[in-house]
């Protein structure tokens, strides 16, 4: 047995999930506080977790194991800078690229707040030059259009926040990003901008990743190739911790923006990485995202660990993952400006938490980790894949988010919206009995035996776990606060699960062997594979010849 399954706590989890045969139909009937013991709020916005295969008895068992792992502790040691990325020996410190006060906060006593200040006041003035049509293109022309180029941290972020925050973006100034090495991307994204007034920002933390290079160098060429090499430093800006490279790709240092080795790549959008966020809803408002996720840092940090959101979120899915055999989290918003906050968070958790050692390197072998995240929005996943959480075989917790107020009144468009969010939580909750099922039959004059063949088709279990999250509406304040909530949720499960959250060695295999791959394809060099991938490479040769 490992260190985390043969503590007692984990121990009395795993006796309490083998007795608890819980229905959370009755006990809402049996309980009418249930709603409110077990919701949360902060500043607007509500959590509400009564919808979950839990007791107070399994918070108490859960919570007590949370003591136990030391979760206050790993989040001290996270606020104080220590280097909590073991295998990458660094400090995991966004925390204080959202740190709004005057405090300093510091790594090995280096209070890092002046450089994080310098380089906000940095993207400011290129912001407000860019809005203020001081920064133009080397034709002269104001800038129209921004085209990020980067990859996974270095993209999703800045993608699912400019995405989320449509409503603020300020007049004149579109962003686009390209991520896909696959050319079309890349294609399809300039094919219709005009160079004299598209501005690049190539974002990456180690500035040596492929797909971003390859991307920005064709960038680069289509530029040269219309507006001349000197138009590069007018059209170009850089956003790495890699100041060479940046140097080496003809980018210059003053259009440069710095960040730092404590900034995890899936972690970075309130770095530098956020620039394409500022640019088009302007540096207050990005200010406005940082202090909203400041709060969440603050309530982390601060609330009792019964009210705190993260950890309890956290414990959840643990709860789920470990002891209820669920493999995957659905993350449910309702709200079309969050479309991409899912996939953000698949990278956000999956690459942080999909591991199978555990931080001092021991294999994992008895318990499970990070599960599988995904999601769409509603109402488009109700029409889509909602039958297999109603009916199907596996148990996916999920969490709803909605906002009481859309960005879009129009008639009944965000009533139905809101509707259709509280009616699956309720559904999923409640489930139909096969005697509701039946009366409901019989109700519409079926024969018997048609009503009884209907009746295991139109039964729903119920008991499907759901969070609901109600907010007033989608600002950058209350997104910065849910990014914030969801990234510190994910630290506490790695500390649950005894795993370095913050390194991504697993992304390591498959760029080395694209690398060898593509020598051979492009050469005559050949190396050993296996009998598949030899003969995929070689019919992959012949055609392209
Ligand atoms: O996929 C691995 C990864 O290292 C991510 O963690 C990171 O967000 C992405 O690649 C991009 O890296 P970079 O910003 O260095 O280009």
């Amino acid at each position: 047995m490992s260190s985390l399954t043969e503590t007692s706590e984990w121990q009395a989890l795993a006796q309490h999930a083998k007795h608890q045969n819980l229905s959370m139909r009755d006990e809402f009937a049996r309980d009418p506080g249930r709603a409110s013991r077990y919701s949360l709020t902060l500043d607007s916005i509500v959590f509400d977790y009564s919808k979950h295969l839990v007791t107070d008895e399994t918070m108490a068992l859960l919570h007590s194991l949370a003591r136990r792992l030391d979760v206050a502790g790993w989040r001290e040691r996270m606020f104080s800078g220590d280097a909590i990325n073991l295998s990458e020996e660094r400090a995991v410190y966004h925390v204080a690229l959202r740190n709004r006060s005057t405090r300093a906060m510091s790594i090995n006593g280096r209070d890092v707040m002046p450089d994080v200040r310098k380089v906000l006041a940095h993207m400011r003035e290129f912001c407000d030059d860019l809005s203020s049509g001081k920064w133009r293109g080397a034709t002269g022309r104001r800038i129209t259009d921004i085209v990020n180029i980067g990859i996974g941290g270095s993209d999703l972020g800045p993608l699912m926040v400019t995405e989320a925050l449509r409503p603020y973006w300020q007049p004149g100034l579109k962003v686009h990003f390209v991520s896909n090495v696959d050319g079309t991307h890349l294609a399809e994204t300039i094919g219709p901008l005009d160079p004299d007034s598209t501005l690049f920002i190539v974002a990456s933390k180690t500035f040596t990743t492929l797909e971003t290079l390859t991307n920005a160098l064709t960038a680069r060429q289509w530029l040269v190739e219309k507006l001349g090499e000197a138009a590069v430093a007018d059209h170009f800006v850089a956003l790495s911790t890699n100041q060479g490279a940046v140097q080496d790709f003809g980018i210059d240092g003053a259009n440069m923006f710095e960040f730092w080795d404590w900034v995890g790549g899936r972690y970075s959008l309130w770095s530098a990485i956020g620039l394409s966020i500022a640019a088009v809803i302007g540096m207050d408002r990005f200010e406005e995202l940082l202090a909203g996720a400041q709060a969440a840092d603050e309530h982390f940090c601060t609330a009792p660990l019964e009210a705190n959101i993260p950890v309890v979120m956290a414990l959840l899915g643990f709860w789920y993952r470990n002891f209820l055999g669920a493999s995957s989290h659905a993350i449910l918003p309702y709200d079309q400006y969050l479309s991409r906050f899912p996939a953000y968070f698949q990278q956000g958790d999956m690459e942080s938490n999909g591991k199978s050692v555990d931080r001092d390197g021991n294999p994992i072998v008895d318990y499970r980790t990070g599960p599988i995240v995904w999601g769409e929005p509603g109402t488009n996943g109700q029409h889509a894949f909602f039958q297999l959480l109603h009916q199907g075989t596996e148990l996916v917790p999920a969490d709803l988010l909605v906002p009481l107020h859309s960005h879009n009144e129009s008639g009944r468009h965000h009533s139905i919206l809101l509707a259709n969010c509280l009616a699956q939580g309720e559904a999923l909750m409640r489930g139909k009995t096969a005697l509701e099922a039946r009366s409901e039959l019989a109700d519409q004059g079926l024969t018997n035996e048609r009503i009884e063949s209907l009746v295991p088709h139109k039964v729903f279990p119920g008991n499907r776990p759901t969070s609901t999250f109600l907010f007033p509406r989608l600002t950058p304040s209350t997104l910065g606060t849910l990014i914030a909530l969801y990234e510190q949720k994910i630290f506490v499960q790695g500390v649950l699960w005894k795993i370095n959250s913050f390194d991504q060695w697993g992304v390591e295999l498959g760029k080395e062997l694209a690398g060898r791959i593509l020598e051979e394809l492009e050469g005559d060099k050949s190396s050993p594979h296996d009998s598949s991938t030899a003969a995929l490479i070689e019919i992959v040769r012949k055609a392209r010849k």
